[in-house]
């Protein structure tokens, strides 16, 4: 386990007005990390999240929710992977909440990771299961059983290391994640794991308290 880089990702959805991006930041001016901490704000917010981050100076990196399918031009409503580039590091692609609500299969899905890796964003593609395709150029996957996702209930953590095991053969060399109802109390059950590089909090990343005491767990490990 020592030496293991862990991955925290935090999805804050369709969440929190400008305020209470300012106050979260503030909240956690004084964590320390030397592990991969992300936090994925609305699009609206990135800008400011990447400013507080910097003058704050926070050992956090900053990810997007959705990149478009498409490059630049003449996609209304759209946010090109170009544009993104400016501001995040990470972005998250195929989150089931996509799949759903909004449709997105593996042709888009598979777009929007190759325009992401061309503007030299790192995709974290999120899948169900261990039998959904993942495209080559992922840089991370996220293993998130749909019932799993904001329900209070994850999934076992000796289940999320089998089938992310299963994933780490079908694609060599990935970083893989696990999300699905994560909070700071079993957040250690899982990076435990031999094959869990690191979680993707939703609901528990919202709260500035509960993802500092992830970050300190992890630390701790
Ligand atoms: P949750 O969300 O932690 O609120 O279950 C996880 C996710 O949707 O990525």
């Amino acid at each position: 386990m020592s030496g293991k880089q862990i991955y925290i990702i935090g999805n804050w959805k369709s969440n929190k007005n400008s305020q209470e991006v300012k106050d979260w930041f503030h909240a956690i001016k004084n964590i320390k990390s030397d592990h991969e901490i992300v936090v994925c704000p609305s699009f609206i917010h990135l800008p400011l999240a990447k400013i507080l981050c910097t003058t704050l100076n926070l050992p956090l990196k900053i990810g997007a929710q959705d990149v478009s399918p498409y490059s630049i031009g003449a996609y209304t409503g759209e946010v090109a992977a170009e544009q993104l580039k400016e501001m995040v590091e990470y972005v998250i692609i195929g989150h089931s909440e996509r799949r759903k609500n909004f449709k997105e299969d593996d042709n888009i899905l598979f777009e929007k990771v190759k325009r992401a890796t061309e503007a030299g964003l790192k995709p974290i593609f999120c899948v169900p299961d261990e039998n959904t395709s993942v495209p080559e150029e992922t840089h991370l996957i996220a293993y998130e059983p749909v019932w799993a996702i904001g329900t209070g209930k994850s999934d076992t953590p000796e289940n999320a290391n089998t089938v992310i095991g299963k994933i780490k053969q079908k694609y060599p060399g990935k970083i893989v994640i696990y999300g699905g109802s994560v909070t700071s109390k079993n957040i250690s059950l899982f990076i435990s794991m031999e094959n869990i590089d690191g979680v993707l909090p939703g609901k528990a990343s919202l709260d500035a308290m509960e993802f500092s005491q992830m970050i300190s767990v992890v630390s701790q490990i």
